[in-house]
């Protein structure tokens, strides 16, 4: 089984032991269509290979980007945003998470998922943190979560890779804690964070995080966390230098119209494009267009 990819930036060479090129060098083909592991993300990372990772929360949009050849599915708990309507990621439940998750594992063939785990799930007792980790785990056969948080985290941490759940970090601007911080704008910007941070990704990595999404930090810093850890590390306006990226699904594909972070690269403008395909049908339900004859039986 293949998967036909939309080539947007040619990887380096050595990517090439993992994807051909189709003659119009237009489009690339996974040719590994093994299931996407921890151990596969670690070798990427040794081979220099960039990690592509994206949102789905729906069987359908989730079907999509596997056969598209992502890495890494997120099922982020920006489902709170843009699945349910809400301002902030905290309202979203476990509850709502495992059927989320579940419904994305049920669509996937290759990619990784890996499930958020919620505002709440994790932040106190760390046996309880264990508890809900294997929930998701349980409740969804997702292949590994990922949490928000640094040193602080560290004792919930260890107890769910004690359990034997792959676990991904999350540093820099962590939307969780986002009535803390009071602001969605770029962290890390002053010496003590961004030292603070390196060490929070130190530690993470030291302990056994298969990888690390940085959120919003000024790219140099990206760059030498990448550098000073043995993990991956997943940029969101981290910059070019972390080793794969993640996106929302909805906002590059023109979903979610009014989000334009500078670190956004909008591929899609498929909002425009349903809310033209929706008018085109109610007018040709109103004329009497539709359907005609060769659409009724
Ligand atoms: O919930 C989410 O989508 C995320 C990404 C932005 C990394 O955490």
């Amino acid at each position: 089984m293949c998967f036909a990819v939309k080539r947007v930036h040619l990887q380096p060479l050595k990517t090439i032991l993992n994807y051909y090129y189709s003659n119009d060098m237009s489009t690339y083909t996974v040719s590994d269509p093994r299931k996407v592991t921890t151990k596969r993300i670690a070798d990427m990372r040794l081979a220099d290979e960039k990690i592509a990772m994206i949102t789905a929360y729906d069987y359908t949009m989730a079907t999509l980007v596997d056969q598209a050849g992502i890495d890494i599915i997120l099922v982020g708990d920006s489902a709170s945003n843009v699945m349910q309507g809400n301002a902030t990621t905290i309202p979203i439940t476990i509850d709502d998470m495992i059927v989320y998750g579940r419904t994305v594992v049920r669509a996937v063939k290759r990619a990784m998922v890996i499930v958020d785990m919620p505002f709440g799930t994790y932040q106190g007792d760390p046996i309880e943190a264990q508890r809900n980790a294997v929930r998701i785990m349980q409740e969804t056969g997702a292949d590994g979560v990922k949490l928000e948080g640094g040193r602080e985290m560290r004792a919930a941490i260890e107890m769910i890779l004690r359990a034997g759940i792959p676990v991904m970090g999350h540093l820099g601007l962590t939307p969780q804690s986002i009535n803390k911080f009071g602001t969605y704008s770029t962290r890390a910007q002053d010496e003590a964070e961004a030292t603070r941070l390196l060490a929070d990704a130190k530690v993470l990595a030291e302990i056994g995080c298969f990888a690390i999404v940085l959120e919003k930090i000024p790219a140099m810093l990206a760059a030498k966390v990448t550098q000073s850890i043995n993990v991956p590390t997943i940029g969101i306006g981290g910059g070019g230098a972390c080793s794969g990226q993640v996106l929302v699904l909805h906002d590059m594909l023109g979903l979610n119209r009014e989000f334009k972070p500078k670190f956004l690269r909008v591929y899609n403008n498929l909002g425009e494009q349903i809310i033209d395909s929706v008018g085109n049908y109610i007018s040709d339900v109103k004329s009497g267009d539709f359907p005609n004859e060769n659409e009724q039986y």
